[in-house]
């Protein structure tokens, strides 16, 4: 089996934060999302992996590299546009070649990974698997209906209800879908849907076989979503102090401390996890928080939130909650006089003010 990782797309939803990282980099509970992806596929045992790139390629190399750190072989894939899910698996026809593989969205993550599905799937003679999840509203997916234990049809995005059984990412196929690929026409949307690959192996008569997942599934193409995912992981942590915690600070729940941070005179209430280097003082960190490497919060309280590389927050005198911030931020107290809010925002950045 291979695998092949979706890492294209301009990640629209996520700016600011996207303007400057590849929306697969971000990192939620303090691992980059397409990391956690990586490492799903390794722990399913697979060696050859193709990662599709598009607009950010450097940035997804120079955080990839060849993948000898998860002592994996990377093939970079080129998708110079964003034509479609099945339009990345035409460009990676000869990476691919006749052999079984699973395609997996970069930029999702599933509880309890793959590796159950793929040994399903690579013992099996199913031409494919499709992993599936009930959600509450199928619109904004690609949906199936299934018939005696089998996908019988798909529809991208419905707009009548046909099934709440939503495509969430996950792919496993054989090699009929590079015929697929090439018989299909693009959607409204310009976009070769997989969907509609998927619905010609369906009508060529092949076996194509659902999964339901039950477990917990985050798209985190959105701030909303990102927050979700931080909360969910930051649940399944295995906590552990790998800095320093001085006598005058309380750690309670699952807290990861990682190596080199340092917690002076605060609390930090789990689920929460603490990067590389950041220095927490005199500060509350409360639950469902990541603060990346190399931070620093100083007199301030965080809840609810993702702070990334380098930011320092200083004397905030409200609770942060429900915030993802970015690279090297600085949120700080102005000086006295004039007494005025004083920022410099990226473009598409958003402030929620305390009103009255
Ligand atoms: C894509 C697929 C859709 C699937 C979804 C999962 O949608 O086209 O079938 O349900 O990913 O996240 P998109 O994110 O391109 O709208």
């Amino acid at each position: 089996m291979k695998a092949l990782i979706l890492s294209g797309g301009r990640g629209t939803r996520l700016r600011p934060i996207t303007y400057t990282s590849a929306k697969q980099l971000v990192p939620v509970g303090n691992r980059p999302v397409l990391f956690r992806v990586i490492d799903a596929i390794v722990d399913a045992g697979i060696t050859e992996v193709g990662v599709v790139v598009g607009d950010t390629a450097s940035e997804i190399m120079a955080a990839v590299g060849d993948g000898s750190r998860w002592g994996v072989d990377v093939t970079y894939i080129r998708q110079d546009q964003p034509l479609g899910l099945a339009h990345a698996v035409k460009v990676a026809a000869d990476f691919l070649r006749d052999d079984r593989f699973v395609m997996f969205l970069g930029d999702n993550v599933i509880q309890g990974g793959i590796r159950d599905l793929i040994q399903d799937f690579s013992a099996s003679d199913w031409n494919a698997q499709i992993v599936l999840k009930r959600v509450p509203d199928p619109r904004q997916f690609g949906v199936a209906v299934l018939e005696n234990g089998r996908i019988a049809k798909l529809v991208e995005k419905p707009a009548e209800y046909v099934s709440d059984l939503a495509l969430i990412g996950i792919y496993m196929f054989d090699r009929n879908i590079l015929d697929s690929v090439n018989n299909i026409k693009p959607s409204w949307r310009n976009e070769l849907e997989i969907t509609d690959a998927i619905q010609d192996l369906v009508d060529r008569g092949l076996a194509v076989f659902p999964h339901v997942h039950e477990g917990w599934w985050i798209d985190t193409g959105k701030m909303e979503d990102l927050l979700d995912a931080n909360r969910l992981i930051l649940d399944d942590l295995a906590p552990a102090v790998l800095g320093t915690v001085d006598g005058e600070s309380q750690v309670i729940g699952k807290v990861v401390i990682e190596q080199g941070a340092e917690v002076t005179n605060s609390v930090i209430r789990g689920p929460a996890i603490i990067g590389e280097h950041t220095k927490v003082i005199d500060s509350y960190i409360g639950p469902f928080t990541s603060v990346y490497h190399h931070c620093e919060i100083r007199r301030s309280e965080v809840e609810h939130s993702i702070i990334m590389e380098g930011s320092r927050i200083d004397s905030v005198d409200q609770r942060i909650e429900d915030s993802v911030i970015g690279r090297n931020v600085e949120i700080a107290r102005s000086p006295l006089k004039p007494k005025a809010y004083k920022v410099h925002l990226g473009d598409n950045s958003r402030v929620g003010l305390i009103g009255q």
